[in-house]
């Protein structure tokens, strides 16, 4: 017997109508509403939250149709101590994860969730990540008593009766049950930024078996956007390796050349790393013939094509949910234009005029700014104005450099995988592995320091491919899957290669300029993909030439070459040594070619020949 409630007109589908119903029984919401994904309904519930002080509205003359959401200062980032992967077995999580039983994970979740709605609204929330109706794409629906959470969903999913029409009476879906954990009695006046204050009684939970997502106690970003990391990510994660697919912690860009080519590559960076800049880049002036378009920033989804035997992909989501700080028109120009109107901007600091600002999107601060927790603020108050992980959220289509392809349901062909980690000594500003194989290795041990602290300070981080708090199951198994992928069902799996932006001088100072001038390394990087380049064999892999990089209209010596894309033998090694320890936590699940590529690149830091020394040589043949 199903209560009675409107989603009954909407949707015909058996499974979604009584799992809604369970719900209802279990966080006992005073109304509820399913969500319809129109126009007029998120103007409608902005305008509640402006009328409850939930959203201050921009001024409109500057950001029509925008909103400041100042969050709860406990509830400011993903909680990763609080994020589960709760297979039947712990081993099936890996040693990368937090695990739980799923019983005793769904015992307590039981207990936290219920009657934790007393005094809101239920809102459900259907959405596809993909596009509508593409075979990448899945659908997920959304319970959640966040209308924060409704609207942010619009703009980062395509969400409501479409995608109900999509579900249809048999389709399948994500179950992702959301709460901020913060039930209201009668009469109890409630808080702008409602969560539950105990960081102990938060759970972000996956059930991976049954594909499942149970999310309670926090309202912000990836903890209750649940179709991002949760869905797109970690769930995603275990459907593509069931089903023979990736889900990735990617960008994903085209990059067009002077003569009109088009290629696409993925790239994968460790969370505030720069992607959303990369994927949306203005190439320099002496690049100007080359044009990029953005098709994601931050997901990408990746199938095999059985007919051309190429990877194709697509990005799940909808919408930018950026880092705001450092976004300005010198870093990421494309995204400043993307924010003009229709944003939600969280943690962000208010202007006098009404508008945002955080930290690095002028050189000189306003005079007067009220901070993202409500207080005033002068420079030199000494604290930041905006949160340093305040965000906008904001709709790819306005993005200027959006890809004309961007929709397209069966995604773009891939020519080039990158990974890149924020690593300030002896790593290399581009090389390219010598195989897939040894490309897997090189993502799999990838490294990124936590902090872009004191140089020789910083502590490094495995963030193997970008995923450490993103893979859904054991993570030696995921290298295991991407070997195999690589080899079984692509013709010839797109080359890969290790970047970092990152490297500093003796001084501290980044020696490579970054942001658009990245270009120059993307540019290298499809000369290689088209045969147009040689580079030089190097120990770790192939290295450009001093002139292969295009540097025209900067100033970069070549001793300044020489220093970003030098190896020091005997700290390569270190690293190497390293990642054993990373390596042994895997026991039997570890693939043997890991720790084999691993002994071969020691050997060849022991014994190749100096002929990729760079600073001797220019080119392996010269
Ligand atoms: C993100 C992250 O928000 O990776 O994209 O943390
Ligand atoms: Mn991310």
């Amino acid at each position: 017997m199903t209560t009675k409630h409107d989603g009954a007109t909407r949707t015909d589908n058996k499974r979604l109508l009584s799992w809604v119903d369970d719900m209802i029984k279990l966080c006992q919401p005073d109304r509820i509403y399913w969500c319809d994904g129109s126009q007029e309904e998120y103007d409608r519930l902005c305008d509640e939250m402006v009328e409850s002080g939930v959203f201050i509205r921009l001024n409109p003359d500057k950001r029509p149709n925008s909103f400041l959401a100042r969050s709860h200062p406990s509830d400011v980032a993903r909680v990763e101590e609080r994020t589960f992967i709760c297979s039947q077995r712990e081993e099936d999580a890996g040693p990368t994860n937090n695990w739980m039983a799923p019983r005793e994970m769904k015992k307590k979740l039981v207990e936290a969730f219920e009657g934790c709605m007393h005094g809101r609204t239920m809102y459900v929330i259907p959405f596809s990540m993909g596009p509508l109706g593409s075979p990448i794409a899945h659908i997920g629906v959304e319970i959640t008593d966040s209308p924060y959470v409704v609207v942010n969903q619009r703009i980062m999913t395509r969400m409501g009766q479409a995608a109900l029409n999509a579900l249809g009476t048999f389709g399948e879906f994500v179950p992702c049950l959301h709460s901020v954990g913060a039930p209201l009695q009668p009469g109890e006046q409630d808080e702008t930024w409602p969560c539950e204050g105990n960081i102990d009684n938060k759970y972000i939970a996956h059930f991976p078996e049954t594909r499942e997502i149970w999310s309670y106690g926090s309202g912000y970003g990836g903890n209750a956007l649940l179709g991002k990391k949760c869905l797109a990510l970690r769930i995603a994660s275990v459907m593509a390796r069931d089903e023979g697919w990736l889900a990735e912690h990617m960008l994903i860009l085209g990059a067009e050349s002077p003569e009109g080519k088009k290629s696409y590559v993925c790239a994968a960076f460790p969370s505030a790393c720069g992607k959303t800049n990369f994927a949306m880049m203005i190439p320099p002036k002496s690049l100007s013939g080359w044009k990029i378009t953005t098709i994601g920033d931050d997901i990408a989804w990746i199938k095999p094509n059985a007919k051309d035997g190429k990877f194709y992909a697509i990005n799940p989501e909808s919408g930018f949910f950026g880092v705001a700080p450092g976004t300005n028109a010198e870093s990421n120009p494309n995204a400043l234009d993307s924010l003009k109107e229709n944003c939600i901007f969280t943690n962000c600091a208010l202007t006098d005029d009404g508008d945002v600002w955080w930290e690095g999107l002028t050189e000189e601060p306003p005079e007067h700014l009220i901070d993202w927790k409500g207080n005033d603020w002068y420079p030199g108050s000494g604290v930041p104005a905006a949160h340093p992980n305040s965000r906008f959220t904001a709709p790819a289509e306005q993005c200027p450099a959006i890809d004309p392809n961007w929709e397209d349901p069966n995604g773009v062909p891939i020519s080039a995988f990158l990974f890149g980690g924020r690593v300030s000594r002896h790593f290399p500003l581009v090389f390219q592995s010598f195989n897939w194989e040894h490309g897997v290795y090189m993502a799999a041990s990838m490294g990124s320091e936590a902090t872009a602290a004191a140089i020789g300070q910083a502590a490094m981080r495995r963030d193997p491919m970008a995923m450490l708090p993103f893979c859904g199951y054991n993570m030696a198994e995921y290298w295991k899957h991407w070997l195999h992928i690589g080899r079984q069902h692509v013709s010839t799996p797109p080359p890969i290669f290790r970047v970092n932006w990152f490297r500093r001088d003796e001084h501290g100072r980044f020696i490579w300029p970054g942001f658009g001038e990245n270009m120059r390394v993307l540019k290298w990087i499809i000369d290689r993909v088209v045969g147009n380049a040689h580079g030089v064999e190097s120990p770790l892999g192939w290295v450009p030439t001093y002139d292969e990089l295009n540097l025209e209209g900067l100033e970069f010596s070549k001793e300044d070459y020489y220093a970003i894309v030098n190896i020091d033998r005997e700290v390569a090694r270190q690293e190497a040594n390293d990642q054993e320890e990373l390596f042994t936590r895997f026991g039997d699940h570890l693939p043997r070619v890991m720790e084999l590529e691993r002994e071969q690149l020691i050997f060849r830091l022991f014994h190749s020949p100096r002929v990729w020394d760079l600073s001797s040589v220019s080119h392996p043949h010269d």
